[in-house]
């Protein structure tokens, strides 16, 4: 069973700082780095460290070389992984002393996928082989409806929320990725059992996780109901944490683990990734993960 993430790549401009510019301020920061992000690339990497087969897909610009590497580098396929005359999709990202960020995203050849790429990749994939998605390219709902055409599994993190996901067809997929903000507006409802209630009966067979911030995470599967509490780690920088944890959770869920297992691992890494500065770079290695939870 493979995994193909049909997903974005952006390069990361990363700027510290003691607070989050203000309306009408300038703002000196105090270091700035580039490096390789995009909830596609980000969710790939935690994949492939998970010890997942995957394939990542997508297309990356002018100036993205270094994303490729990342992926090649991290062990995930890219020969899928296309590149684009367009100028590279890029996040501009704050940080601030709490490790919150707050990010603006220029699409850039994430947004140039073709419809002829889109068939091309899917016809190496089948029945029974998991797709993974972010809202950060275009062609959503197409490749939505093929890949559920094949049979293949969907797992979807609707990130970033915006109306684009009025044409995905929800019915469609296996799983949804969301945080509590997302949750609310897919359901109407801030309490997640409430609104997990209300995207069930729309969706009867739709897998649901929340993550629910300092409370942890909560998981919706053929009937079974599944929380987890975070763990207490020195926050450095949250950037990345849902993508950690969406890459390990699917690759658990993929290796058969028991759903507590998959959270538990999940959580996990997604804890040493907070721990740490940067979106892929902070992601940990199964081993780390493993010894980490040894340690507890
Ligand atoms: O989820 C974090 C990611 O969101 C960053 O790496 C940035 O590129 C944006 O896509």
């Amino acid at each position: 069973m493979k995994v193909l993430n049909f997903g974005s790549l952006n390069l990361d401009y990363v700027y510290r700082v003691k607070e989050f510019v203000q309306p009408g301020e300038t703002l000196a920061v105090l270091s700035q780095e580039v490096l390789a992000g995009g909830k596609g690339l980000n969710q790939s990497v935690a994949l492939a460290r998970a010890g997942a087969e995957v394939y990542h897909a997508g297309l990356y610009g002018k100036g993205g070389e270094l994303l490729k590497q990342t992926l090649t580098d991290s062990g995930v396929h890219t020969e899928y992984l296309l590149s684009s005359e367009e100028l590279q999709g890029n996040a501009v990202i704050q940080v601030n002393d709490k490790g919150e960020n707050c990010i603006l995203l220029y699409g850039g050849s994430n947004q140039c996928i073709t419809e002829q790429q889109i068939e091309e990749t899917l016809s190496h994939f089948s029945a029974g082989d998991y797709l993974v998605l972010q809202n950060e390219i275009n062609h959503l709902p197409l490749i939505v409806d093929k890949a559920y055409a094949i049979g293949m599994k969907i797992v979807l993190n609707p990130s970033p929320f915006n109306e684009k996901l009025n044409d995905v067809d929800f019915g469609k997929l296996s799983w949804i990725f969301v945080n509590e903000i997302e949750a609310k507006q897919l359901s109407g409802f801030d309490d997640a059992d409430a609104a997990y209630a209300a995207i069930h009966r729309r969706y009867p067979d739709l897998s649901v996780l929340i993550t629910l911030g300092k409370a942890g995470s909560v998981a919706y599967t053929n009937g079974e109901r599944c929380v987890q509490p975070i763990f207490d780690v020195k926050v450095v920088d949250t950037t990345a944490a849902g993508d950690t944890f969406t890459g390990y959770f699917i690759a658990s869920v993929m290796q058969q683990l028991p759903l507590s297992d998959a959270m538990k691992r999940a959580t996990a890494a997604s804890s040493i990734g907070v721990s740490r500065k940067g979106a892929s770079p902070s992601i940990p290695t199964s081993q780390e993960v493993t010894e980490f939870l040894n340690n507890r």
